[in-house]
């Protein structure tokens, strides 16, 4: 059993939020070395990361895995709830399944919920998140994937393509399920008491344009999970495979605590910041040092709990090596807050820069990639003859 544990790293040592809990509270499984490895095995190299466990637990990561090796057909699927702009947040885990993609040369189903957040946050009306929507579409299209291969479905205008799933999806789900799985309550709108069966649905969309049983692996934040576990239950009676899942870790937001989030623009970088703004935002981030420079030269910092450090940690510095030094000449107080904020929001300002510019000329690529340009609605009568 040691040998399967991830290398535990001393900026692992004490993360933000406790991510074995969680685990244990979805039940979900920790990723090991074991499926780390299979990983590399059947792409032929590592991500960064996987190596740190930024994608840190799983469901049937190993099935999914086999199944591509034993070259059945298999698919990535993802999503965005666009509740307001992008932020590198949201980019983290894109940045993840683009790799995916690219290396496993496979398709990724997009759906993109706009009724969901229509039906969640009061004040807004179903245009505001349908233009969100699109706006969010640029962001998705600058962090790379390959128009050929993803597939963007947005719920309010591409309904026809998972209405025939989901009418068999809901009536395999009871109420009582619903509740239980999303704490619903007598006050909760309709809407948002359906929605679950479209995020299901969408996992079994791949199945029917293929017009045969496809395995899904679904990179997403593990606050996603109820879906999925309804989503696997329900699989073998539609004559679906159970979809897999990778579960990522939340970026923090630049303040003291907490992920970083629309609801703190302050605390957050957004995609379409102007650089030099990120760079302030940055530079006024909270850190884990000292009150003065005296004290840290003489203490040291704690990047164990620095939005600073773990922003290079989780995105900005790939090389194991350099993090690992930055992490020691913070801790010894050789390296002071300052300097690792600029140098932190040099890196980001270049980021985005070149998002940015990316993300201009997504504006003509947008139909390239919305499924309605590229398939046929599946017919209402199921591809997928159950086995
Ligand atoms: N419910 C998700 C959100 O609020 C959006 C979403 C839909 C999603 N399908 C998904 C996220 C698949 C991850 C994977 O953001």
């Amino acid at each position: 059993m040691a040998n399967e544990q991830p290398d535990v790293t001393p900026w692992e040592a004490e993360a933000f939020v406790d991510y074995n809990r969680l685990i244990e509270i979805f039940g979900a499984k920790p990723l090991t070395e074991r499926e780390a490895r299979l990983l590399e095995e059947v792409v032929g190299e590592q991500h960064f990361m996987i190596r740190r466990r930024v994608f840190y637990s799983h469901r049937d990561l190993d099935a999914f895995l086999e199944a591509y090796r034993r070259g059945e057909r298999t698919a990535l699927y993802t999503g965005r709830g666009p509740s307001g702009h992008t932020h590198l947040g949201h980019i983290l885990p894109w940045v993840f399944t683009k790799w995916l993609q690219e290396k496993l040369g496979i398709d990724l189903f997009f759906q993109i919920t706009d009724d969901e957040k229509f039906w969640h946050e009061e004040g807004y009306r179903l245009e505001d998140t349908n233009r969100m929507a699109y706006e969010n579409i640029l962001d998705i299209i600058a962090v790379g994937f390959k128009p050929e291969k993803t597939h963007i479905v947005i719920d309010s205008e591409d309904i026809r393509y998972l209405y025939p799933i989901a009418a068999r999806v809901a009536k395999k789900i009871t109420f009582s399920v619903q509740r239980a799985a999303f704490g619903f309550t007598d006050s909760t709108n309709v809407g948002m008491i359906f929605y679950p069966t479209l995020q299901i649905a969408m996992a079994f969309l791949p199945s029917e344009i293929y017009g045969e049983p496809t395995w899904v692996l679904i990179p997403a934040g593990i606050d996603q999970d109820p879906y999925w576990r309804i989503a696997r239950d329900i699989a073998p009676s539609l004559g679906y495979p159970k979809p897999a899942q990778i579960h990522g870790k939340l970026l923090p937001g630049l303040g003291p605590e907490g992920k970083m989030s629309s609801s703190k623009p302050e605390t957050a970088l957004y995609t379409t910041d102007p650089p030099e703004v990120a760079k302030k935002k940055i530079m006024r981030a909270f850190t884990g040092g000292q009150p003065t420079a005296e004290l840290q030269r003489k203490l040291g910092g704690n990047p164990d709990r620095c939005p600073i450090f773990k922003l290079y940690e989780l995105m900005f510095e790939p090389d194991d090596k350099k993090l690992e030094e930055r992490y020691w000449a913070c801790k010894t107080g050789k390296l002071l807050c300052g300097e690792c904020k600029r140098e932190l929001a040099e890196r980001v300002a270049k980021f985005l820069e070149e998002h940015q510019k990316r993300r201009e000329k997504a504006k003509d690529m947008v139909d390239k990639f919305l499924i309605r340009n590229k398939f046929d609605p599946p017919p209402v009568e199921s591809r997928v003859k159950k086995r």
